[in-house]
């Protein structure tokens, strides 16, 4: 936006997720103020257990109309399943913004960072640096299929993979952009050797996109040895799309492989900016731990700055960055998920003014 006001409509949800949004919004709040930019934040109740219990249903009826007017969407985490079925709560309400905004690309950073313990043996912080591009709207999950002889021998059900040029070329698009803007090397994650009509077309229209990115340098690899390959040489990888399905076990695999859930984010984008794009934890409400202010408030903070840089503050995204980075480099006030007893707030606040000296 040219005078850089952006509005953001704040959704904490349940659980843990109001506990690690204040970190978030104080984080974010202290670069608008260092960048010189303004965030008009307005918060909603909705998405939220307490909202279902007192009308019914997980969002207002206009919600859509509500929330299609800002510019990002910052969540936390929705989910309380004494109160509401899980299936409900995120059918209810994430999976409806997902749809609603046609938000086809889910980014997931995986990166080692300093002074968070990964999996991994003989991994330093700088191996593991790359993007995860996952197509969120049709291939493998679509809704065209059934089922027949129910409840006979002959029962038998079936459920087809649905992949459009459209929706193939845009998430390819969208991730040969990412590795061009990162100087790096793209990734498809195929299986063109078993599954012979799909995934295919899916190859070939890699091969044909690349000829609009000459210089991006392209691999693919079949998904079965991709996953092998992330836990053995996460050192390869710059940038990876896949598919729905391929692409949902990679965004969950890659973060696995740099450590606690705590600290990993997740964004769900429609690039047009036609529609709001949303900005939230990969955690959920954590209800073992929500209310005693231990959450570990990384994951909505470095949402926080994915967020930034779709806005085009890239310069106060990687001030962000940098200070989480070094907050947790010196190790002085981890939470008790990263080995230390720091509270949710101490962190946050170590984080926000670790921004002014970033
Ligand atoms: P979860 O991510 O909430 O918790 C899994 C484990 O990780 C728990 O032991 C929790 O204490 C720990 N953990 C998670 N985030 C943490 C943080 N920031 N700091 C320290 N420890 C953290 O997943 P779970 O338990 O399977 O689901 C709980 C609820 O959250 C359910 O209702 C589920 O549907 C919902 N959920 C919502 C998501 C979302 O809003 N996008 C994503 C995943 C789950
Ligand atoms: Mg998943």
């Amino acid at each position: 936006s040219p005078n850089r006001t952006y509005r953001i409509a704040v959704i904490a949800g349940d659980g843990i997720g109001t506990e690690v949004m204040s970190e978030g919004l104080k984080v974010l709040g202290r670069a608008a103020e260092r960048f010189g930019f303004r965030l008009e934040t307005q918060e909603f109740d909705f998405a939220s257990a307490e909202y279902w219990t007192k009308h019914g249903r997980m969002l207002p009826e206009d919600w859509f109309e509500t929330l299609s007017g800002f510019d990002a969407i910052y969540f936390g985490a929705v989910g309380w399943p004494d109160v509401v079925p899980d299936h409900i709560s995120l059918w209810g309400s994430l999976l409806q913004f997902r749809r609603g905004f046609d938000q086809y690309v889910n980014l997931r950073p995986v990166k080692l960072l300093p002074g968070v313990p990964g999996p991994l043996r003989g991994r330093e912080p700088g191996d593991i640096d790359f993007l995860v591009v996952r197509e969120n709207t049709e291939g493998e999950y679509s809704s065209i299929g059934g089922k027949m002889f129910e409840g006979t021998d002959r029962e038998t059900v079936v459920q087809e993979t649905v992949m459009t040029r459209t929706g193939i070329d845009r998430i390819l698009r969208f991730a040969y952009e990412q590795a061009q803007r990162r100087g790096g090397r793209l990734t498809s994650a195929t299986k063109s050797n078993g599954i012979s009509i799909t995934m295919p077309y899916w190859d070939e229209r890699v091969a044909e996109m690349g000829e609009s990115f000459p210089e991006i340098e392209v691999d693919k690899f079949h998904i079965d040895i991709l996953a092998a390959q992330f836990v053995l040489h996460p050192d390869w990888f710059d940038v990876v799309v896949a598919s729905n399905l391929f692409g949902d076990i990679l965004s969950d695999l890659g973060p696995a492989c740099t450590g606690t859930i705590g600290v990993a984010p997740s964004a769900n984008i429609n690039p047009t900016g036609e529609l709001p794009s949303l900005f939230e934890p990969v955690h959920g409400s954590a209800p073992d731990i929500a209310g005693q202010g231990i959450a570990n408030p990384v994951g909505q903070i470095w949402a926080g700055a994915m967020m930034l840089d779709f806005l085009g503050e890239a310069q106060a995204a990687e001030a962000v960055t940098t200070a989480f980075e070094t907050v947790l480099e010196s190790g002085e006030t981890m939470t008790p998920d990263l080995g230390g007893s720091a509270r949710c707030e101490e962190l946050g606040t170590a984080i926000a003014q670790a921004v002014d000296a970033a």
